[in-house]
């Protein structure tokens, strides 16, 4: 029998060969790039988007830390990252077929860690943010994005849309499973994508019946953005003669 892990693979494998990485990225971007904006990418810093997709917020971060730097992508699906190869290839940017909840990197690697859409994808989330906490480098910062979690009311049907099982968790939950992490300084926001929605090619679907359905999503309730940092630990304290 099938893992659900294999299931996965497999949709995000379909997704890709069906052109919906670019799709994704298209619908994302209004979003995911103020992220990416507030990183505040440094050149020679190292950079890591898990569950990358086609792999556009890779290429955008490769651009900000060179020279010196990398943007690595990582992604369960080798669809999705064949298609990252051929579209976002260039120098600074490294693509990785990989699991979230394992990560094929040192102990604190990386100055900025993001996940755009994908978090509620994984099985066991604690696994996958002790993973991010490892990863990070003492500061470093991680954000992630989703559109499916409780105060977004649109999206309560998408698990009854998707064949692969899902996490449906709030706002507070999210923080709270970031503090039990080990992050610090975890705070969320909401995301607006300011973007009109076109009228003549509006199909209702995911929960939104209206164009207004999809402007009240996208004006405002928005997307989730939460955000921590791992600690930099504390200089021991020098005995005063
Ligand atoms: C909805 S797509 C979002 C892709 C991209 N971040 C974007 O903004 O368009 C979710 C992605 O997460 C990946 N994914 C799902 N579970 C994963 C896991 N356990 N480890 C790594 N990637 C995973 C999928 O293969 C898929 O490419």
């Amino acid at each position: 029998m099938e893992s659900v892990t294999q299931q996965v693979q497999q949709l995000f494998d379909e997704w890709a060969r069906a052109g919906r990485g670019s799709r994704m990225e298209k619908g994302h971007w209004p979003t995911s790039s103020q992220i990416l904006n507030r990183l505040d990418l440094k050149p020679g810093q190292l950079f890591l988007d898990i569950g990358c997709g086609n792999g556009y917020c890779v290429a955008w971060a490769a651009d900000r830390v060179a020279p010196g730097g990398k943007a690595i992508g990582l992604d369960l699906s080798p669809d999705m990252i064949a298609e990252a190869k051929t579209h976002h290839s260039k120098p600074s940017v490294e693509f990785i077929i990989g699991q979230a909840e394992t990560l094929p990197f040192e102990t604190a690697t990386f100055d900025s860690i993001i996940n755009i859409e994908s978090l509620y994808y994984y099985r066991d989330i604690p696994q996958v943010l002790s993973e991010i906490h490892r990863a990070l480098k003492p500061g470093g910062q991680f954000a992630a994005m989703v559109d499916f979690y409780k105060e977004n009311p649109y999206s309560a049907v998408w698990q009854d849309l998707m064949p692969i099982p899902m996490t449906y968790l709030s706002e507070t939950d999210y923080q709270k499973a970031f503090q039990a992490a080990g992050l610090v300084d975890v705070r969320t926001e909401r995301l607006f994508n300011p973007e009109p929605v076109d009228i003549s090619t509006f199909q209702p679907g995911w929960g939104y019946d209206t164009v207004e359905d999809v402007i009240r999503f996208r004006q405002t309730i928005g997307s989730l953005a939460i955000w921590g940092r791992k600690p930099v630990p504390e200089a021991p304290h020098k005995n005063t003669p």
